[in-house]
């Protein structure tokens, strides 16, 4: 059983699918967002249920789609808990295990490109692999010179973690510049021209002498990567009008959304949890037609049908926490020739510095009609 590699040629970024082939559950290594549609193309087309998003660390040249994954796919996001990537499902700690069918992946801490970059070890049916994103590459290894990164702790996660590994483990990296696709323990451990033959001084000598560029992207990656990739951009005129979106009729603010509504031009379609809606606050005006339910956030099996006998010929604004499930919910209801827009920031917007919500836009944040119970 070998992963499924994906190559995002853009960033060079390999992207790793690995799934249980009886019981088809998946889990995703290191997705990128520009390849969403690709990834949930490849889970149809072999049959699979993610289960997981994982990545290695927080990036600075890709921004991931493991937020995107969790609303299209029903994935749950794992991250490395030293990362700082606060709105994942699962902080690992080293030597963590995550199940998918009767396979599992396990969790090594391998700090160095980044402080909590981690690697992780996959051992299925007497095949060894390693996914050691930045922190091992073929022939080279992750920088150290930025994002927290440390020579010294990137010589001893390879060289006493990844090296420790069998010599025929292979290895699967984060990225290849060079074609490359996959290399083993005991090749890089003989010929990896940073580390074989060297001490740890000289490894050190050589990362201190790179010298690279800063990555291109990384003043807008690893901000988003630090919430799982979701953005939510804000200028003035989208307040207004409705903003074009790739695979629904597109995006509107929530004051335009509540105007359409009172026109008798939309339908307002709250596609939150019930348990959201009891708790939080909902808008008595809204159909409320889950997405997802709790408990598990499973797919709403009567989602299709409910909202055609809510949308009946007129378009549909929907409304979720943060604007984030209604775009999946909007892709759906495309499909279902539904004209379906979905509603920027939410209803409580995004977290702020302190994770809380509500203060930086959304609908109760505009003061328009909510209640509790
Ligand atoms: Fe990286």
């Amino acid at each position: 059983m070998q992963p499924i590699q994906l190559f995002d040629p853009d960033s060079s970024t390999y992207t790793y699918l690995l799934f249980d082939e009886s019981s088809r559950e998946a889990l995703i290594i290191d997705p990128v967002d520009s390849q969403l549609e690709r990834d949930l193309a490849v889970l149809r087309q072999y049959g699979l249920r993610l289960l997981w998003t994982i990545e290695t660390h927080a990036h600075a040249d890709h921004i991931t789609s493991a937020g995107l994954l969790a609303e299209h796919a029903g994935a749950r996001t794992a991250v490395p808990a030293a990362c700082g990537i606060s709105t994942a499902a699962v902080q690992l700690q080293d030597g963590d295990r995550l199940e998918f069918g009767r396979q599992s992946l396990q969790a090594l801490a391998t700090p160095g490109h980044t402080a909590g970059s981690m690697s992780y070890y996959w051992d299925c049916a007497d095949k060894r692999h390693v996914f050691t994103g930045d922190t091992l590459l073929i022939n080279g290894c992750g920088r150290t010179d930025f994002q927290s990164g440390s020579a010294e702790a990137l010589w001893h996660s390879i060289t006493g973690r990844l090296f420790a590994l069998p010599a025929d483990t292979t290895v699967w990296p984060g990225h290849d510049y060079h074609g490359h696709k996959h290399s083993s323990i005991g090749h890089e451990k003989a010929h990896n021209p940073r580390l074989a033959g060297k001490t740890q001084q000289e490894f050190i000598a050589i990362m201190d002498s790179l010298h690279l560029p800063k990555p291109r992207r990384i003043d807008e990656a690893v901000p988003a990567n630090l919430s799982s990739g979701l953005r939510h951009d804000a200028d003035g005129a989208w307040l207004l009008q409705p903003r074009p979106a790739a695979g629904y009729a597109g995006d509107v603010s929530p004051q335009l959304a509540w105007a359409w509504v009172q026109a008798g031009e939309a339908v307002l379609v709250d596609v939150r949890t019930d348990a959201e809606r009891a708790w939080v606050g909902f808008v008595p005006e809204a159909v409320p037609i889950a997405w997802k339910q709790w408990p598990g956030m499973a797919m709403n099996p009567d989602f299709d049908s409910a909202l055609l006998q809510a949308g009946a010929g007129r378009k549909v604004v929907l409304l979720c926490r943060s604007g984030v499930r209604s775009v999946a919910a909007a892709k759906r209801a495309t499909e279902l020739d539904i004209e379906a827009y979905n509603i920027l920031e939410g209803f409580e917007g995004d977290p702020d510095d302190h994770g809380q919500r509500g203060h930086l836009g959304g609908w109760r944040f505009h003061a328009l009609p909510w209640r509790q119970n």
